[in-house]
């Protein structure tokens, strides 16, 4: 399948996801990488996850971007050419990505049984609100924290954050689709906005910083 879903979030941001279900033959297919990221494709071991390295290249095409328009730095954070902000997420069958005149991060996690197990590594204060005993509730749940968690991340990208004691998600609502989070770290405290949605058993987190 090629493009899943467009979000036209507002006039200056645009999430785009990518349902991978192409070969990478399909894939590759009018796609021009710049020397680094056919280096780089070169060099992943599965092919999962050269084929999901092109599935984001067939959405930068579709936002009007190519490889050439996308550079990483040296901690692997993806920006454009053009100054807009750019984040990039990809994880079993999909990928996605959100372009905005914003500071973004985005996140797609695969709902599972596992995040359970590890809850305790990023979950402290969260656990106010988490109801352990609705099991399918409570893994949603989980994957929407651990989705901000790692949006967040990817939009501060500072050496130290640790999701446990840094990043507070606060309550939110399933059917709401929104929640508000809260980065200490520094001495400084930032404040996100979270917007998620849940696809086909996975959830898509994207978060915006406020008041920068
Ligand atoms: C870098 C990191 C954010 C990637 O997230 P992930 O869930 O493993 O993988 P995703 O597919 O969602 O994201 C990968 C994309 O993130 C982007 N990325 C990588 N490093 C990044 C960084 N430092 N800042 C922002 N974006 C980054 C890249 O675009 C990458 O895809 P690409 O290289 O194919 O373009 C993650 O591995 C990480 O380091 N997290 C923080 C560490 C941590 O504290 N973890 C757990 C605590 S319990």
């Amino acid at each position: 399948m090629p493009l899943f879903k467009t979000i036209q979030f507002s006039s200056t941001t645009q999430i785009l996801v990518w349902k991978i279900s192409e070969s990478y033959e399909e894939l590759y297919d009018a796609i021009i990488l710049n020397d680094k990221n056919s280096i780089r494709l070169a060099g992943m071991k599965s092919q999962l996850h050269q084929r999901a390295f092109l599935s984001v290249r067939k959405l930068l095409n579709i936002a009007g971007y190519t490889d050439f328009d996308l550079y990483y730095d040296e901690f692997g954070k993806p920006h454009l050419t053009d100054g807009k902000f750019i984040s990039i997420t990809h994880s079993h069958d999909f990928s996605a990505i959100i372009i905005s005149d914003e500071t973004v991060g985005i996140d797609i996690e695969l709902q599972r049984d596992k995040i359970i197990k590890i809850a305790d590594k990023f979950c402290d204060t969260e656990y106010q609100f988490l109801n352990l005993e609705n099991k399918e509730k409570f893994i949603r749940k989980l994957t929407v924290i651990w989705g901000a968690k790692e949006a967040i991340f990817k939009i501060r990208n500072e050496k130290g954050i640790s999701f446990k004691d840094h990043i507070i998600v606060n309550l939110f609502d399933l059917n709401n689709e929104e929640a508000i989070a809260e980065l200490h770290f520094n001495n400084l405290v930032k404040d996100f906005k979270i917007y998620f949605e849940e696809i086909e058993g996975f959830t898509l987190v994207y978060a915006f910083q406020e008041g920068i």
